[in-house]
């Protein structure tokens, strides 16, 4: 029965070949519904964070996007939304018995390697208005080695770890269903709902880390993650930062 949650929620596009979900959504943001799920096979031309590629790993890993559209509600939290999908996604990996970490904002990584990433990417309308939201996520899931060490960072995939071919329809299927469960409450009550699960898994507290903020890098050690999800860090000369987005390099 929870199996098919997702299935009464989202409506689902499947595109044979693209250069990128996530693109594909961008330009296409005025005609996606609310709650949509693109996804393809065989994506061409992945974008990362930090104008990183997302390389293609062969038909057997998600290259996904879901399409949001925005409520005044959903504005406040919306870049928290990368972190729902970063604990919904390392749950169910914990379902295949490996135990990632999470980076923030939202890397998730087994062992310092990547194993699964997020994008999101907002479009904003001639009003000035967001006009939607595009969650786009890469999953390595069935991969040789030799392809995850041409990346060029630390990687790994599921079935690497586990050592068992992973069925993708299977693992998306887990994925989108917690996804639906948590999203309303979340539009209410927003990180709070998930702060302790996100974390129990994080891997940068009390340590020394450096944060990438548009132009700017911050050093120091990382102390907490805020009710609103901002990372904070005290830097060598003791003075606190809040940081409300960025990446850990
Ligand atoms: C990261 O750099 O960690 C984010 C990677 C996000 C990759 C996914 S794959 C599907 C979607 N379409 C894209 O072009 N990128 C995201």
């Amino acid at each position: 029965m929870l199996l098919l949650l997702y299935n009464l929620i989202m409506k689902k596009l499947y595109l044979d070949k693209i250069d990128s979900t996530n693109k594909y959504c961008k330009d296409n943001i005025y005609n996606i519904d609310d709650m949509t799920f693109v996804y393809t096979y065989n994506q061409t031309n992945g974008r990362g964070r930090l104008e990183r590629k997302w390389t293609y790993m062969g038909k057997d890993n998600i290259y996904a996007s879901i399409v949001l559209k925005p409520s005044k509600k959903m504005k406040e939290i919306y870049s928290n939304l990368t972190q729902l999908l970063c604990v919904v996604l390392t749950e169910v990996f914990e379902e295949y018995g490996v135990f990632p970490k999470i980076k923030w904002p939202n890397d998730i990584r087994i062992n310092h390697k990547k194993i699964s990433g997020i994008l999101a990417e907002g479009v904003i309308n001639s009003d000035g208005n967001l006009e939607g939201l595009v969650l786009g996520f890469g999953v390595n899931l069935n991969t040789g080695e030799d392809a995850v060490y041409n990346i060029d960072q630390p990687a790994t995939s599921l079935n690497l770890e586990t050592g068992n071919v992973i069925d993708k329809e299977v693992f998306l299927k887990k994925v989108l269903n917690r996804f639906c469960l948590l999203y309303n409450r979340f539009i209410e009550e927003g990180f709070l709902l998930i702060r302790g699960d996100y974390l129990k898994r994080a891997e940068f507290l009390n340590k020394e880390v450096a944060v990438k903020v548009f132009d700017k890098t911050y050093e120091g050690t990382a102390t907490d993650v805020t009710e609103n999800g901002a990372l904070k860090l005290t830097d060598k000369n003791n003075q606190e930062h809040i940081l409300l987005i960025g990446d850990i390099l």
